[in-house]
């Protein structure tokens, strides 16, 4: 008990020696050094820190990612989207299709002659396929820039501007398509027929990057009927490229090819693959998107 006595004696006088006017076995002017030593010392450390993040900062652009060598081919994409990419719906059963024209309806908003009005934001491209736009370099200081308009009434029977209708009603259901978006990517259309599919090399002219769909399966050759392609012809047209980023081109309209497909056979899973054909665009097996999808289709009657 009377060492208790003693060490409790001894904490006090540690933490405040009056006699030699020590806090904690240091004197005030003794803390005061260190406690500037150490604002000095996680200043500096601070200052390299933000140095660093700045310079780095510094060699960015606002306007285009500065590492975009291993970016992939843009990705096919369509709407609808089902889950899986299984279309499946009973021509009888107007419940069991209207979530797909909901989507396409709710895509093509964008696409309203009323929302291309403005001539600050939007201008006219031409109606055939022309070469790349050119707005500059992403760089230079002449800020935001138009975006070509696309018209809706181009995709024709998928315009949906007959009542919002897309032909799954009639067994004739449209896939609206479009490439998706990279900053400063000027797709290439093919230079030769060479592994072009023979339907659509008339389509192999340059200034059109052409989209194909075909049987997945061979033996569904007779089940798939023929498909009608409409847009600024049957693919995507190079004036609509390249694309400026967000922040310099925020109205851009990707250009869209509506694909109709006339004669599926009813009640049979038919099994598409759609493909865009270009000299910079591949194919990868892992990402299977990428310039191509696969869907299926099943259409009751
Ligand atoms: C591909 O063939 C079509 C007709 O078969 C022709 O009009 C077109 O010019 C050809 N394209 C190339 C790049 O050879
Ligand atoms: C649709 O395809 C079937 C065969 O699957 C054929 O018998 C029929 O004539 C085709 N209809 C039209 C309008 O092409």
């Amino acid at each position: 008990m009377s060492a208790n006595k003693d060490g409790d004696g001894g904490w006090k006088s540690f933490i405040w020696n009056s006699e030699k006017k020590e806090f904690l076995g240091r004197t005030g002017c003794s803390w005061l050094k260190i406690f500037i030593f150490y604002v000095i010392f996680y200043g500096c450390l601070a200052g390299i820190f933000i140095g660093t993040i700045q310079a780095m900062l510094l060699t960015l652009s606002n306007y285009k990612p500065k590492y975009q060598d291993r970016v992939a081919p843009p990705g096919l994409s369509h709407s609808p989207r089902p889950e899986k990419a299984e279309f499946s719906y009973s021509i009888s059963d107007p419940k069991s299709y209207s979530a797909y024209e909901k989507h396409i309806k709710e895509f093509l908003t964008a696409y309203d002659s009323e929302n291309q009005n403005d001539e600050s934001k939007f201008e006219d491209c031409g109606d055939k396929p022309l070469t790349y736009t050119d707005r500059g370099e992403l760089e230079s200081n002449d800020g935001v820039r138009k975006a070509c308009r696309f018209d809706r009434a181009w995709l024709k029977d998928c315009s949906g501007l007959n009542g919002d209708k897309f032909g799954f009603e009639e067994g004739k259901p449209c896939l609206i398509v479009k490439l998706n978006r990279i900053v400063n990517f000027r797709p290439r259309p093919p230079t030769s027929n060479d592994s072009i599919p023979v339907p659509i090399q008339h389509n192999v002219q340059g200034n059109l990057i052409p989209i194909h769909c075909s049987n997945k399966r061979e033996e569904d050759a007779e089940h798939l009927g023929p498909i009608e392609y409409f847009g600024l012809g049957a693919g995507f047209p190079l004036q609509y490229y390249p694309y400026y980023g967000k922040l310099l081109q925020p109205h851009y309209l990707q250009p869209l090819v509506a694909i109709k497909f006339r004669n599926i056979t009813l009640d049979y899973e038919m099994r598409i693959e759609c493909k865009v054909f270009g000299e910079n665009i591949d194919y990868s097996e892992k990402d299977r998107s990428q310039g191509r999808f696969d869907i299926k289709i099943t259409i009751k009657s």
